[in-house]
């Protein structure tokens, strides 16, 4: 604990020496000062060895780029506070953030991600005008979002809180009018309840790996069913949706399909329930993921065509219920080599360039057996939330295959 102390004389001898240039705001400095005494190198780090007090931090701390206080010429103010180096395989920082970081209020961006940070985030963490990028990821904070820290930092652009495990609580109405918010990623948490109504200028979320349900709905590995959310398709500006791994059915049909669609960067539908033929309008998608559904009747022309003009690069429809893969009219035209195509598991034998890009836990070209496409009114059995087999019907009988 001695050693905590040495900072604070060091810091009177910065303050008060002299100079000409633009010094860093005596409030400024104090909070860097309390930060450093709260915060520690875990053993192995050596963030915190060119933080010394006796020389400019705007000059020579790591983490800490300052810019020029509009409001009065003489100080230099904190702009830009990195703690550790944002690497996972790194040991990082220990401690519990103080109060104090929000004293930083010209910060545009505040990343403390990859540390070992324990205790909530800073309910204080508000107030901070300029403030556009908050990643506070791959922590081990506790504890909810304050609804002030959506409300009152009226610039937040990027919000990043994956992989804390015990962030928790709902997420906050507030995100609603979050109205500059264009990515927010809440993965790897233990948060509740529905998704508010997004803002619609959010270009990418993540929720996944979360205990969210309910009507609105988003999100991968989650334990939402029922209809397809059609309305996530229409937030303009959305460029990536995941919803994987839940218990989404019936069909997907886009009521806006004559309008110019958005184009999405992933589009990630699999292991739902869904039915009925591929939405066409889908083809819209860099990357679309359909497989472990019950799609049935053909692939789009609109997503063929989409993967041979390079637009699409990557087209997961395995184990679904397809029966036509046509090629493009211009036969011969090869699928372009960075297209990566997966259509095993249908009720067709595609053609080898609908297999090339399978993951390599799926038998190449190997179609459904035979008397899975006669009975695609059968029902797939799930145990735990896992498919485990598959109910037919034949004649009067009801068969029960277990998936192999
Ligand atoms: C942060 O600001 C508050 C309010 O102005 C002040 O009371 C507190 O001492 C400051 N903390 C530090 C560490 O400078
Ligand atoms: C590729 O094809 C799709 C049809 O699915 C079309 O919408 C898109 O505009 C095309 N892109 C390019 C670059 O030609
Ligand atoms: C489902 O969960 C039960 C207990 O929770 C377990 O005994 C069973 O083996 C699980 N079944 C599968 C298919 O994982
Ligand atoms: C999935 O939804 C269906 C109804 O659509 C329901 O019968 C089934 O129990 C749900 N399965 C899981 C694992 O939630």
């Amino acid at each position: 604990m001695a050693a905590s102390f040495a900072p604070f004389l060091l810091f009177f001898l910065y303050s008060t020496s002299a100079r000409s240039s633009p010094s860093l705001a005596p409030g400024d400095l104090q909070a860097l000062l309390d930060i450093r005494q709260s915060l520690f190198d875990l053993p192995g780090s050596t963030f915190f060895s060119t933080w010394n007090f006796f020389l400019d931090p705007c000059a020579s701390f790591t983490g800490v780029t300052c810019s020029s206080d509009d409001s009065n010429f003489n100080f230099l103010r904190v702009s830009v506070l990195t703690l550790g180096t944002g690497l996972t395989d790194s040991p990082g920082l220990g401690g519990t953030l103080p109060h104090s970081i929000s004293n930083l209020t010209a910060l545009t961006l505040l990343s403390i991600s990859s540390n070992r940070f324990l205790g909530p985030i800073p309910t204080s963490l508000s107030n901070l005008p300029f403030l556009h990028t908050l990643d506070l990821s791959q922590n081990q904070l506790q504890g909810p979002i304050h609804s002030s820290l959506l409300s009152s930092n009226p610039s937040l652009k990027v919000l990043l809180l994956a992989y804390n495990g015990g962030l928790f609580g709902s997420i906050p109405s507030e995100l609603t009018s979050a109205s500059n918010l264009l990515h927010l990623d809440l993965r790897g948490n233990s948060f509740t309840g529905s998704l508010p109504p997004l803002p619609a200028t959010l270009r990418f979320l993540s929720a996944s790996l979360n205990s969210l349900s309910g009507l609105l709905v988003d999100l991968s590995y989650n334990a939402f069913s029922g209809a397809f959310p059609l309305s996530i398709l229409a937030l303009p500006l959305l460029s990536s949706i995941f919803l994987s791994h839940n218990n989404f059915s019936g069909d997907v049909s886009l009521p806006f399909s004559s309008e110019p669609m958005p184009r999405w960067a992933v589009v990630d539908v699999s292991y739902n329930m869904l039915t009925g033929e591929l939405p066409a309008g889908l083809a819209a998608s860099a990357t679309l993921y359909l497989n472990g559904n019950r799609f049935t009747g053909a692939v789009p022309e609109e997503y063929i065509a989409s993967v041979h003009n390079g637009s699409m690069n990557t087209l997961y429809a395995q184990d679904n219920y397809l029966t036509v893969f046509s090629r493009p009219v211009a036969a011969g035209m090869a699928v372009p080599a960075m297209a990566s195509l997966c259509l095993s598991h249908n009720c067709m034998v595609p053609p080898a360039e609908a297999t090339s890009g399978c993951p390599s836990s799926v038998q190449a070209q190997l179609p459904r057996p035979a008397y899975q496409c006669r009975a695609t009114a059968g029902e797939i059995i799930f145990e735990n939330g896992s498919r485990v087999g598959f109910l037919y019907r034949v004649g009067t009988t009801l068969v029960h295959e277990a998936e192999k």
